[in-house]
């Protein structure tokens, strides 16, 4: 048994398990007329009812208890103060300076102590307003006027030295990001034939595609109706060819996001783009106009052709599916503008407020990531299903799977140690309404347990008709039914006033009744703006760090990713013939096998 499973915080929620495990939902919601009350939350404008969990307050005490036996306060106050806390890369987390809207310094390499970074003994937070940008507003004075760009920029591609204070840089960078995008949107910055830009295409794959894409799309409301976005991260040719169809060359811009600038996928989209672009334009001079860069690697940017005045830096202390505030929401700033990137930024800083200073049992990212615990490790849940109620958040459970699932996938704890114990869920869902007329049946009365998050505004961004009254009837009578479910009683009753009886009546019931007792979690807000996108990331951000901790497990590496690039790295000769074909299961030889003979 490992520390964790033998620990005595492990073992009284097993305990608890026992007790829980016979309770119906339907008899807390009785027995609790406050229940509400009680497991629900409250952050600006965000509200988090947790009260249909199998929960009760001995439930939260004990997970609390979990989360204080893994130290979680002091880990917070590692990450936020900026120690190594990706060991195995020694890399520091830091995307929460990339909002940092304090105005105070952060360090790498942790010279903030966790005592001082966490909920004891620190201020307390500075309140923003709900509309509030961030106060950490974009240095254009360091961008104008300075000798060269990069002039501040040493570190890149380089590990930061201790002690640095990352937020010069940060402001630095946001500076830029304004300049470029001000210039992008009002026309100033035009293509090659000097026309305006009109459509701008993303080339980066997993957190260099996945954030900007999912907050684009969720911002559509507030873009500029003169500006498209799109995003092309498949190395399949489909991907780029077709995206490619919908663009005229004068008035394209594509930005090459890529952390390492090594990625096969998006240097082989970039080449083929770059070519399109000098075959459509008839000339390599218009590659500067139109290509811009993000990357922690300068040197790559640079061989790779760009620009440098169109590079955009950032560093290694942002761990790719956390990189969305970084430059590689550059896409983000251009299609919504920096002000509005800029409240996005200040959303994601009053939940990093709240989870660096609330009370754990008052804490929405500590709950969150308890009540995964729960459910995945105490009632052997495999997934978790998040269930958007806006169109708009289409893509947030696919920004989710890398994050969570890159993140918390793991199978080995900090010290290397094989686990006892489960780790991170698979994470999948559609918007709300589309789900229920395709999988909700397997949630409503499967055999799995599924604990489901839902989320959906309060206001639609597109008013009118009936539409929203119905999406949130929905939203709302799925947690019911889903908590609820319909006893035999209720569905033989149900069934004699449709007028069936007897062995017709016998036979139907048992497919009528739903067990409900299926746990879901409720995320309501005004309306999907920046601020509350930011808070909504934010919040997903935290509960994987806080599951990651209780797991004891590094969630911010991703060495499970490589074996299959070091494979394909070997295939790619043997596929054009310029390898021989060697070392591999009778499998992979039989697909390679048949291949040849249909060239690819
Ligand atoms: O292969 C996984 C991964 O490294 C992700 O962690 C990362 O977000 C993605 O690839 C893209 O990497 P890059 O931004 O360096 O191109």
């Amino acid at each position: 048994m490992s520390k964790l499973t033998r620990s005595p915080a492990w073992q009284a929620l097993k305990a608890h398990h026992t007790a829980i495990e016979p309770v119906h939902m339907r008899q807390m919601f009785q027995d609790d007329p406050a229940r509400f009350d009680r497991f629900s939350l409250r952050l600006g404008n965000l509200l988090f009812d947790y009260s249909k969990n199998r929960i009760n307050g001995e439930t939260i005490k004990l997970l609390v208890a979990l989360a204080g036996q893994a130290e979680l306060p002091a880990c917070i106050g590692r990450m936020f103060g900026g120690e190594r806390i990706n060991f195995t890369e020694r890399r520091a987390v830091l995307h929460t300076a990339l909002r940092n809207c304090s105005g105070h310094p952060v360090y790498v390499g942790g010279m903030t102590r966790c005592a001082q970074a966490t909920g004891a003994g620190m201020p307390p937070p500075r309140l923003l307003p709900q509309t509030a940008g961030c106060a950490i507003t974009s240095d254009l004075a360091s961008v104008v006027g300075s000798p060269s760009r990069m002039a501040s920029s040493s570190t890149s591609n380089v590990s930061e030295a201790d002690g640095k204070d990352v937020m010069p840089d940060v402001r630095r960078v946001l500076g830029l990001m304004r300049r470029f995008s001000d210039a992008v949107r009002n026309g100033q910055h035009v293509g090659y034939t000097g026309k305006p830009i009109s459509d701008i295409v993303n080339i980066g794959i997993g957190g260099s595609d996945l954030g900007p894409l999912m907050a684009c799309e969720a911002l559509r409301p507030y873009a500029s109706p003169k500006l498209r976005a799109h995003f092309v991260s498949n190395v399949d040719g489909t991907h780029l060819a077709e995206t490619l169809k919908k663009l005229d060359a004068e008035t394209t811009l594509f930005i090459v996001s890529s952390k390492t600038f090594t990625t096969q996928e998006t240097l082989t989209n970039a080449c083929s783009a770059r070519a399109w672009l000098v075959g459509k334009l008839g000339d390599e001079q218009a590659v500067a106009k139109h290509f811009a860069a993000v990357s922690t690697n300068l040197k790559a940017t640079g061989e790779f052709g760009i620009n440098p005045d169109n590079v955009f830096e950032f560093w290694d202390w942002v761990g790719g599916r956390y990189s969305l505030w970084s430059a590689i929401g550059l896409p983000i700033a251009l299609y919504i503008g920096m002000d509005r990137f800029e409240e996005l930024l200040g959303g994601a800083y009053a939940m990093d407020e709240h989870f660096r200073s609330a009370p754990p049992e008052r804490n929405m990212p500590v709950l969150l990531g308890l009540l995964g615990v729960w459910y995945g490790n105490f009632f052997g849940a495999g997934s978790n299903a998040v269930l958007p109620y806006d169109q708009y958040l289409h893509r947030f459970p696919a920004y989710l799977q890398q994050l969570e699932m890159e993140s918390n996938g793991k199978r080995v704890d900090r010290d290397g140690n094989a686990v006892d114990y489960d780790t991170g869920m698979v994470v999948w869902g559609e918007p709300g309404t589309n789900g229920q007329h395709a999988f909700y049946q397997l949630i409503h009365q499967g055999t799995r347990m599924i604990p489901a998050d839902f989320l959906a505004p309060l206001h639609s961004q597109n008013p009118g008709g009936e539409h929203h009254s119905i999406l949130l009837a929905n939203c709302f009578a799925q947690t019911e039914a889903l908590m609820l479910g319909k006893t035999a009683g209720e569905a033989r009753a149900e069934l004699i006033a449709q007028g069936l009886h007897g062995e017709a009546l016998e036979a139907l019931l048992p497919h009528k009744v739903f067990p409900g007792n299926r746990p879901t979690n409720t995320l309501l807000f005004d309306k999907l703006d920046p601020h509350t996108l930011g808070m909504l990331i934010a919040l997903y951000e935290h509960k994987v760090f806080v599951q990651g901790v209780v797991w004891n497990i590094n969630s911010f590496d991703q060495w499970g990713v490589e074996l299959g690039k070091q494979l394909a790295g070997k295939i790619l000769p043997e596929l054009c013939g310029a390898a021989a074909v060697s070392g591999h299961d009778a499998s992979t030889n039989g697909l390679i096998g048949h291949l040849s003979g249909h060239a690819p």
